[in-house]
């Protein structure tokens, strides 16, 4: 029996668990033995590898994190360390991965790949969502998700103490997270590395705005603009409201994958094993063309609505 191992690299993000799950469960489906790799490369690199059942994914899809743990590995960079976690590999019999990361850990498995021929197929996942060639990235929705539910708590206070409050995002050097939390937000000012700002221009808009009654403000500032504790000493000095800065942090990382994230864990693990199947590797499952289209209403009320036949598929093991 074919042997195939899941690792998560890098950051952990919300939606790893189920998409653990699904890895462990279609490998079986699909006449694989599924093994699960500990503490991402170290681990491969260490032999922390153990084979799984259902047994060990069973519970595991309501938790944030990753069961399986993540690291990120500098020894992998050295020949040495890559031939170690290769033989460990090929004790085990294993010969197919897939792994839960960012760019990074996708180009140390083709370097990988490119040393001893272990086919891989990478699944994004990052709460930062800035890997280039696919719309989502697992775990970005329930970091969003977290960051609405603390800005509106921050506004509950905002309103009525008087007071501007900066709330800095995560993201690395992408404006994502700060920029779809303050649209869904309804936040007064936004910084990302991917737009200009021009502070004389909001300095004149929020003075009119005070004297005209505006008695708080939320501007959401991603961490990549580095400029989260200027922008609250300027409301305070220029602005002249009482301020305060909220560093949200690592609780963006954690938290219950949300619905979204569970089934786009579901998705990326049955295709990630559907390709290597299909004899593909060094790819990257990538969802794409999340975009709003017009269509005629004639062709809108022609047919009947169809279920993603992935998520049928997936079903059909419920009913049966
Ligand atoms: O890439 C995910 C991320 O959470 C970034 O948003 C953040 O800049 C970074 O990781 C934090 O890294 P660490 O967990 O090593 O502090």
């Amino acid at each position: 029996m074919s042997g195939i191992a899941v690792m998560t690299s890098g950051g952990d993000s919300a939606g790893m668990n189920p998409g653990i799950k699904q890895f462990v469960e279609h490998s079986l489906e699909r006449g694989l033995k599924p093994y699960l790799i500990y503490d991402g490369l170290e681990g491969m690199i260490d032999n922390r590898i153990k084979p799984a059942s259902h047994r060990d994914v069973s519970g595991i899809i309501y938790k944030g994190g990753t069961i399986i743990r993540s690291s990120r590995s500098k020894r992998f960079f050295d020949k040495s360390f890559r031939q170690k976690a290769f033989d460990n590999l090929k004790s085990h019999g294993i010969d197919k991965l897939v792994v839960f990361g960012g760019d990074g850990s996708f180009r140390a498995l083709d370097v990988f790949f490119n040393d001893f021929g272990v086919p891989f197929i990478g699944i994004p996942a990052t709460i930062d969502n800035d890997i280039y060639g696919t719309d989502y990235c697992l775990g970005a929705d329930t970091a969003l998700n977290i960051i609405r539910q603390a800005i509106d708590d921050v506004r509950d206070t905002a309103s009525s103490f008087k007071r501007a409050f900066v709330i800095e995002t995560m993201g690395r050097d992408c404006g994502y997270l700060a920029l779809v939390s303050a649209l869904t937000s309804g936040a007064e000012i936004c910084l990302i590395p991917e737009l200009p700002y021009d502070l004389d221009s909001l300095g004149r808009r929020f003075k009119k705005e005070v004297q005209s009654g505006r008695t708080y403000i939320i501007a959401i500032v991603a961490e990549g603009v580095k400029f989260a504790n200027e922008l609250t000493e300027w409301l305070e000095t220029e602005i002249g409201m009482e301020s305060r800065l909220t560093t949200l942090g690592h609780i963006q990382r954690g938290g219950s994958p949300t619905v979204h994230d569970r089934l786009m864990g579901l998705e990326f693990a049955t295709l990630a094993i559907n390709g290597l199947l299909e004899g593909r590797s060094g790819e990257v499952v990538c969802f794409k063309a999340s975009k709003m289209v017009y269509k005629p209403i004639a062709e809108v009320s022609s047919g009947k609505y169809q279920i993603n036949s992935l998520h049928l598929e997936a079903g059909k093991k419920l009913a049966q």
